[in-house]
């Protein structure tokens, strides 16, 4: 046996060496696979968390170890000299297979032939499983281009979902959205690399994949029920900063399931109805029309009274409503400038004993920077300077409370506001609730009427009962914890 595979190696050697193709492909297997093997075992150890670095090994080093392959057997088989050329001719192995002498000549080649097949199948496969695998990566997916994915990949780490990985939500599984995924990405690259893409990026809403097949892997809302109750904390502009909650028992409601019936708002997911609308722009905030289908596919029509009818009719782009038209921002969620303060002081990053800090870390943020750098030199500046004016005492003596604050206010800045890519405050809208009119007030806001005037609810009550609204330690609060009133 030592004897026969020593014979290969010798007859690889030689067919190797006799063109310059193979021995360039050679050379490169050689060096390539040493590192790559090392890296990939590194990589595997996680020893490494640099997303350039999984680039390195999956999508270049794999690539080009692969050339070499194909540029090594290319030469074997394609190169000059009757001999080679010989090897693939039918008489030359006929001579071969029928001459006493040679038959094992052609055996030895047999044997190159189906080791070289092997070790090139499973090199190519494992290298195209990992290069594929390493483009569905977070990493890849938010950190490659970093510039252009940050304000969604910081969004994305601070948000509940921060542990589904981007693929899950954006492509999911099947041949079909692989393949459009990989060809988007090609696309996304090439414009990165040109600098050719929108800033702020566009909602990529028209390619998402249907969202109900992503959401329902994890959330059934035909299972939910019943109210729950939702507590909002906020921070007054005034010296004390006051502590203010707004309590709401939100009818989340169910699809519907066994026999329950759908209702309260994730009535608009049941099986039997179906609502869906017209709208005219492209953030899909004018909905002309809205058109609501019945188990038995009776169609109601609401029409806005709002927008021009000439503009309703005909024009515009119609949807079908899913978990979208209301959870647009389940994850890449950018906060207002008073709620991104709000949940920093909730969370004490912000020392809500510091008189004003609420007023006066609004009014800092909300101004317009040119990069993200002045934003924070400014911010730091301008509170210490409005602070020392103010609170003089407060600097000399407490000094580490504003110095935390101002921490705090910079990161409130910095985890929604992204000059690079022309993101501020309210450039992509949340549509959970009804801030600005929009969200539900899309539809909900009593302007959408069918012909016989039946009107889109409006009442408050539908969607949640109001227990209390920016009160300083309300009673229900005080009732629900048990605590005196
Ligand atoms: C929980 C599901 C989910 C996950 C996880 C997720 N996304 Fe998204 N993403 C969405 C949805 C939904 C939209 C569309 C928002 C819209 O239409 O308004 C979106 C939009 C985007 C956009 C367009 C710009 C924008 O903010 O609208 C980019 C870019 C993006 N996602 C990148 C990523 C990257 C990178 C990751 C991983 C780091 C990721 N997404 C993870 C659901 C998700
Ligand atoms: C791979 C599983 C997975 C997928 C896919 C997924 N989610 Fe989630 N979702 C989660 C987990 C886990 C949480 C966090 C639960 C928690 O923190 O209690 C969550 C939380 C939520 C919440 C509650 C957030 C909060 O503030 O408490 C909403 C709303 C939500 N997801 C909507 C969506 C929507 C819409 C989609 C589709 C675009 C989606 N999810 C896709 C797993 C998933
Ligand atoms: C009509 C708008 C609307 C649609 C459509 C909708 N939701 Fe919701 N959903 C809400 C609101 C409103 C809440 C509660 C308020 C909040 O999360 O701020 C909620 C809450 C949730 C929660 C958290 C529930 C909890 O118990 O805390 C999840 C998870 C969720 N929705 C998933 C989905 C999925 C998945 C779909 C699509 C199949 C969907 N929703 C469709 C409006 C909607
Ligand atoms: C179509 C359903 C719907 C209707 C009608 C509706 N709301 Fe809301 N409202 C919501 C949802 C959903 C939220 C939660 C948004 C969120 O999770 O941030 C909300 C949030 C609120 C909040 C808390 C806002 C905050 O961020 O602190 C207040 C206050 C409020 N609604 C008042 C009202 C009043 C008053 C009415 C009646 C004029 C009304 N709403 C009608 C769905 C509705
Ligand atoms: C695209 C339009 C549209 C949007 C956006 C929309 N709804 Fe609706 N909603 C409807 C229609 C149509 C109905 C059925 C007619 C009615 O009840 O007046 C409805 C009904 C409801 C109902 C009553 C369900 C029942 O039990 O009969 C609730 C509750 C509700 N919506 C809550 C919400 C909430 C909360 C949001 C925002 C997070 C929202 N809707 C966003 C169109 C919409």
């Amino acid at each position: 046996m030592g004897k026969v595979s020593g014979s290969i190696l010798k007859a690889l050697i030689t067919s190797v060496s006799r063109s310059k193709m193979s021995v360039v492909g050679a050379v490169l297997v050689s060096v390539l696979l040493p590192v790559l093997l090392f890296s990939f075992f590194l990589d595997l150890q996680g020893v490494i968390e640099n997303p350039y670095f999984g680039f390195l090994i999956y999508l270049v080093m794999g690539p080009l170890l692969l050339i070499g392959i194909i540029l090594m057997i290319f030469g074997i088989f394609f190169s000059k000299g009757k001999e080679d050329i010989g090897l693939y001719a039918y008489e030359y192995l006929q001579e071969q297979l029928t001459r006493p002498g040679r038959f094992s000549r052609v055996r030895k080649l047999l044997y190159l032939a189906v080791i070289i097949a092997f070790v090139t199948l499973f090199i190519s496969g494992l290298v195209t499983y990992t290069g594929f695998h390493y483009t569905e990566t977070t990493s890849f997916c938010g950190q490659f281009c970093h510039d252009v994915m940050e304000p969604e990949y910081v969004t994305y780490k601070n948000s509940p979902h921060s542990r589904v990985s981007c693929v899950e939500c954006h492509i999911g599984e099947g041949a079909e959205w692989f393949t459009k995924a990989k060809v988007s990405g090609v696309r996304q690259l090439v414009a990165t690399a040109m600098d050719s893409y929108k800033r702020p990026i566009i909602t990529p809403i028209a390619a998402l994949r249907p969202v109900r097949e992503t959401c329902e892997q994890c959330h059934r809302p035909e299972m939910f029920h019943g109210d729950k109750l939702y507590i909002k904390d906020k921070y007054l502009a005034d010296e004390n900063n006051t502590h203010v909650q707004t309590a709401l028992l939100m009818k989340i409601g169910s699809g519907g399931h066994s026999g329950r019936k759908a209702q309260g708002i994730h009535w608009h997911v049941s099986e039997e109805y179906k609502v869906s609308y017209v709208h005219i722009d492209e953030n899909r905030e004018q909905l002309s029309q809205v058109i609501l289908t019945g188990p038995d596919g009776g169609k109601t029509v609401y029409y806005s009274n709002k927008i021009d009818p000439r503009l309703s009719n005909g024009t515009g782009t119609l949807r079908e409503m899913d978990c979208i038209d209301c959870h647009n921002r389940p994850t890449h969620i950018f906060l207002s400038p008073e709620e991104a303060l709000d949940q920093k002081i909730v969370t004490n990053s912000i020392p809500e004993s510091l008189p004003y800090i609420k007023r006066q870390a609004l009014e800092v943020i909300e101004k317009s920077y040119a990069s993200a750098e002045v934003a924070k030199q400014s911010i730091a500046r301008e509170l210490r300077a409005w602070y020392k004016d103010n609170y003089p005492a407060i600097v000399e003596k407490q000094g580490q409370l504003l110095e935390r604050a101002i921490s705090g206010v910079q990161q409130a800045y910095g985890e929604n506001v992204f000059p690079l890519m022309d993101i501020t405050w309210n450039t992509y809208k949340n549509f959970i609730g009804h801030k600005d009119g929009t969200g539900c007030f899309r539809c909900h806001d009593g302007s959408h009427e069918t012909k016989d005037g039946e009107v889109i609810t409006n009442k408050c009550e539908s969607c949640h009962v109001a227990l209390a609204v920016e009160q300083p330690s309300p009673d229900i609060l005080r009732i629900l914890k048990g605590s005196s009133l």
